[in-house]
């Protein structure tokens, strides 16, 4: 059993606080994927999981027994980093074999695991080349070989993929699936791509400024995110947001913004009566935004003028002016031809439509 737990775990350097009263119980062969911006705290994290880091509070637990004084080597842990940090003068055999020596494993048992890993990533014919006869994905193939023939209780990924290009990037992301229903080991991925996290991750955890801002499934953080944040960070392109105002006239509550008022229906309404009166952030994703509302009766239609599109091939995007905000609609018919300068009808369900309170970020309802 490899249950990782971090109990109000933080971290300091001098007076920069890099993360702060982390909490999450990661399961045993659970697949947690840490997500944020730059700077946000995540290879602090994961580091300190390694023991590579010296935790200032808190407690790390690896398969139950606290690991906070623990050297790395201690941890049954295995990395892969974003630079592949291969041996250069040895073979990819060898490179593979490099820790299992260190351990005084015995040679029989280092060339079965090495051939078990090989077989698995498929790198058997390049064992007896060296990392600079490899490509960027086959580099990247060995580093996680490296920690397959460990064996570990918990592999930690930092951004192992950010060196490659955009296609190789996808294929090694349905490999390490792959690779993952075959070896079922608990694991901590960090990434700052939200897309690699999406689909990589059984569980998500955001981080902005070294706090955890929502763990949940990926499906949890783009239906219900937490905070305006989160709704930014997760989902391409990006949910739009509208600075609006709530009122409430009698039996019905409006949503109003330069150029647009809404009358907002039962369950919306019902959330948002309450902050009557208040400022507030409305988001809606460019998928949730159709163009002449098509459909259900229960659509609320608005008008906003066509500022320009961007076509894809397989469908465009649309940037739309409503008042003072430019709203980005995607998934509209690439043959559809718009001049610049239309005035559009546009619809979006209610129940596609999130808000945030305008000063915390903290979504509403
Ligand atoms: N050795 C250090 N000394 C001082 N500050 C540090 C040190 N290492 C990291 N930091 C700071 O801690 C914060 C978190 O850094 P961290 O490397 O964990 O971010 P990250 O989320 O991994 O970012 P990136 O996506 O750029 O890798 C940053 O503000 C960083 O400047
Ligand atoms: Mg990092």
């Amino acid at each position: 059993m490899a249950e990782v737990v971090l109990k109000g775990v933080g971290k300091c350097y001098g007076p920069v606080v890099a993360v702060r009263d982390f909490n999450l119980a990661i399961a045993d062969q659970e697949f947690v994927a840490l997500v944020g911006p730059s700077g946000c705290g995540k290879s602090t994290t994961l580091r300190m999981v390694a023991g590579l880091e010296e935790i200032t509070s808190g407690v790390v637990a690896i398969g139950g027994r606290v690991v906070n004084d623990l050297p790395p080597k201690d941890r049954d842990i295995a990395m892969v980093f974003q630079n592949y940090a291969l041996y250069q003068h040895m073979s990819v055999r060898d490179n593979l074999a490099f820790g299992l020596r260190n351990r005084k494993v015995p040679e029989s048992e280092i060339a079965a695991q090495i051939l078990r890993a090989a077989k698995m990533l498929g790198i058997e014919p390049l064992l007896e080349r060296h990392p600079r006869q490899l490509s960027g994905g086959q580099q990247q193939r060995v580093a996680l070989g490296r920690c397959l023939v460990r064996n570990p209780k918990v592999f930690l990924f930092d951004e192992p993929l950010s060196n490659l290009d955009a296609q190789l990037r996808s294929q090694m992301r349905l490999e390490l699936k792959e690779l993952r229903k075959r070896v079922p080991t608990t694991s901590i991925y960090v990434t700052h791509d939200q897309v690699e996290a999406m689909t990589l991750g059984e569980r998500i955890v955001v981080m902005k400024d070294g706090l955890v801002q929502q763990v949940g499934s990926p499906l949890d953080l783009y239906r219900r995110p937490a905070n305006r944040f989160v709704a930014g960070f997760i989902g391409s392109p990006a949910m739009n947001f509208i600075d609006a105002r709530v009122a409430a006239a009698g039996d019905d509550v409006m949503i109003a913004t330069e150029g647009l008022s809404l009358r907002l229906t039962d369950k919306v309404a019902a959330t948002l009566r309450k902050h009557a009166g208040n400022a507030v952030v409305m988001g809606v994703r460019p998928q949730h935004v159709m163009l002449d509302g098509a459909g259900g009766g229960n659509l609320l239609r608005f008008q906003a003028t066509l500022s320009t599109s961007e076509q894809l091939g397989d469908q465009q995007l649309l940037d739309a002016r409503l008042g003072g905000t430019l709203l980005r609609v995607s998934g509209i018919d690439a043959a559809l031809k718009l001049a610049d300068g239309t005035m559009l009808t546009l619809a979006m369900a209610p129940e596609n439509m999130h808000f945030f309170d305008a000063v915390s970020g903290a979504a509403l309802g």
